[in-house]
């Protein structure tokens, strides 16, 4: 398992002396040409998250997701066997987008027998295998052998399912993930499958928008109209300090305290949050499942009777928070330019068994919402004027650790590949 650093080892960011202490350029997050290589170094060579077992629960369920950020569109499908495969989405007689409805850039997902191409005709079995040609005997020496789908890696970790695009990768999701992954092993995924899903366009770099569910500083201020005015001037004066703070490779996590499931006091919160037992923390009761007691040690690491939440910002792209009343959330951030990228928040409870149940997840996830919407906010503002190059350096304190480490650990992919594959073409910074 990771090393959790203790508070009285002094600051979190001085722990990793890699980090160092300085302003950090935001460049990363401006610059079109260091997305590009953000592309070929990060999102073509990392696992990359896209998805949960429980969306194809049988054989031949399938989903399709669009990695633009990767130029491509891959298919996930469960086969006959019970494995999950998965394949670039594209037919091998003229390149047409193999799976998809209406609209060719829009993600779908269904249960099929096989694949079939919209345009001739080909068709693939669940094993990528090309089983069928039109009009074969049209073609020269064709061996169906030899035209199966393109396959890309994939493995599945607690129930989520990952791919990698780099066909050289040998490097499996479990070692990736390394001793942050380990830690949480264990926790019941896949008990909560009770999801609520949330997808924006951003105009803002992928990276902002980790930025501001990576470190809670913001929280007491960008967030003071949550609670009750009262409530909101005792949490500006605190400020925010997190339980513990953890970097393990490229990855990181935050644990933070709670306090709001249920609240000590009832007066902190909205009368809708007293009614129905349940806000931004999630409904305050515990769901009867095995796997909660005791936690995977990779949850509240600290051991702190005043926990509330874990963040894990598992690069590039996908965060995982887990929350002290028995649910969790997963964040993906999938750029498409150097400005903008598409946000999915989706919120996994164990299934309501009567209708309060159910309000108390509908009203978790509305909170949930309004936060994010306050989050989302600040995001083109800053894309904006970080634009503008008026400024280029930016101090981050301790409380955003996992920033300084988040846009140094994609510097250094980048730096990596470049000095590897690519003529220097620009200046990335330190
Ligand atoms: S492009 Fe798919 S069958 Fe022709
Ligand atoms: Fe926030």
């Amino acid at each position: 398992m990771a090393h959790f650093p203790k508070p009285d080892e002094g600051s979190w960011t001085e722990h990793y002396p890699q980090l160092g202490t300085a302003p950090v350029d935001y460049e990363d997050s401006i610059s079109p040409e260091f997305y590009e290589l953000e592309r070929e170094a990060i999102f073509a060579k990392t696992w990359l998250n896209v998805g949960r077992v429980e969306q194809i629960p049988r054989t031949g369920s399938y989903f399709t997701r669009e990695l633009e950020c990767a130029h491509t569109s891959v298919v996930v499908v469960r086969d006959r066997d019970g494995g999950v495969r998965a394949f670039h989405n594209i037919c091998r007689h003229r390149g047409n987008k193999l799976v998809w409805n209406d609209f060719p850039r829009e993600e779908t997902s269904g249960t099929c027998r096989q694949f079939t191409c919209k345009y001739h005709g080909w068709r693939y079995d669940l094993d990528g295998a090309l089983t069928f040609v039109q009009q074969e005997g049209e073609f020269f020496d064709l061996d169906k052998d030899d035209y199966g789908l393109v396959p890309v890696q994939t493995e599945v970790w607690e129930g989520f399912i990952f791919v990698n695009l780099d066909p050289d990768n040998t490097t499996s999701v479990r070692d990736y993930l390394g001793g942050l992954g380990a830690g949480i092993e264990g926790y019941p995924f896949g008990e909560m499958t009770q999801v609520y899903k949330y997808r924006a366009q951003v105009g803002s770099n992928w990276k902002l928008f980790i930025d501001a569910f990576a470190e809670f500083y913001h929280a007491p201020v960008l967030h003071a109209k949550q609670a009750t005015d009262e409530e909101s001037r005792k949490l500006q004066g605190y400020g925010f300090e997190a339980l513990s703070y953890a970097l393990d490779g490229p990855h990181g996590m935050v644990s933070s305290w709670g306090g709001m499931a249920p609240p000590k006091d009832l007066n902190m919160v909205k009368p809708i949050e007293r009614v129905l037992r349940s806000g931004l923390f999630g409904p305050w009761d515990r769901p009867e499942i095995d796997g909660l007691d005791p936690l995977p040690e990779g949850l509240n690491p600290a051991r702190s009777p005043a926990w509330g939440i874990d963040t894990y910002v598992l690069f590039p792209n996908f965060m995982l928070l887990v929350w002290a009343p028995g649910w969790y959330l997963t964040y993906h951030y999938w750029p498409t330019a150097h400005n903008s990228h598409i946000f999915e928040g989706s919120l996994y409870f164990v299934p309501p068994r009567n209708a309060t149940e159910r309000l108390r997840q509908e009203l978790a996830a509305v909170t949930f919402k309004e936060y994010a919407l306050q989050d989302g906010n600040t995001l083109e503002a800053t894309q904006s004027m970080i634009e503008s190059r008026a400024v280029t350096e930016f101090p981050l304190g301790d409380q955003e650790i996992l920033l300084r480490h988040l846009h140094q650990t994609a510097r250094r992919y980048v730096t990596d590949h470049d000095r590897n594959e690519i003529p220097v073409q620009i200046s990335v910074g330190s």
